[in-house]
């Protein structure tokens, strides 16, 4: 079985700076299950399917065609042959992918997607999310659980988007963790053998030293 090392936490902890620079450390593929939902989520609002309805949501995503790429230092990931990177991020598609998320048969294609992207990784794997190491990879040998107080996670989320509205983006990132812990297929929760990281204090390179270390005892 494939190395993996599992990567939780909310929107804003820090996640996908954290997994990939432990990656690129440790020579790891490096996989961003969020852009997974987030190409999904984009891939529907281009077919027009109607997001209010969870049944439309689980037929229609059958159909979508996604493609992770794994290198660590040039991630890429692609929806019906479209290269999304960029508009995988546009507020459309965050304020809709906690919805599409919480749809069942969404979350079983795309783990099933996310098993076989890590079992063709035999270098090992870094693989970033919210229910990593609760679900897609129970076995994986690490697994963290990265968080951060909800002020540093709407100044992060604020800085990336260029200074966006921060009152506003907290509330946003409020509302989508609500949401991700709450439905009822893999919510978003800390699994009993992760340990839990508080980056609020630390930076990157602090957070990356902490997470190697767990992997090197
Ligand atoms: O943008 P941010 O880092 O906050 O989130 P993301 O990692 O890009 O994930 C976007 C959304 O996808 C989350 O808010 C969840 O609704 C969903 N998601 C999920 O349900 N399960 C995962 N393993 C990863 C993401």
């Amino acid at each position: 079985t494939t190395f993996v090392i599992a990567v939780d936490g909310p929107s804003g902890s820090g996640k996908s700076s954290t997994a990939r620079g432990v990656a690129q450390r440790l020579g790891l593929a490096y996989l961003d299950t969020g852009a997974m939902y987030r190409a999904m989520t984009w891939a529907l609002l281009q077919r027009g399917t109607d997001l209010t309805d969870a049944d439309a949501i689980a037929r229609d995503a059958e159909d979508v065609v996604i493609v992770s790429g794994t290198d660590p230092s040039d991630p890429t990931i692609e929806a019906d042959g479209t290269d999304v990177a960029l508009p995988i991020r546009s507020s459309e598609v965050t304020g809709s992918v906690s919805l599409v998320a919480a749809v069942p048969h969404v979350r079983e294609l795309l783990v099933q997607l996310q098993r076989s992207t890590i079992a063709a990784a035999e270098q090992g794997i870094v693989v970033e999310g919210r229910d990593i190491g609760s679900t897609v990879a129970p076995d994986a040998t690490v697994k963290v659980f990265l968080v951060a107080d909800a002020a540093a996670r709407a100044a992060r989320r604020t800085a990336e988007l260029g200074g966006a509205d921060a009152a506003a983006t907290q509330e946003a990132l409020a509302r989508r963790d609500h949401i991700d812990s709450t439905r009822t297929s893999s919510p978003l929760a800390k699994a009993p053998d992760a340990v839990e990281i508080d980056g609020t204090h630390h930076t990157l390179e602090e957070v990356v030293d902490q997470v190697v270390a767990l992997v090197e005892q």
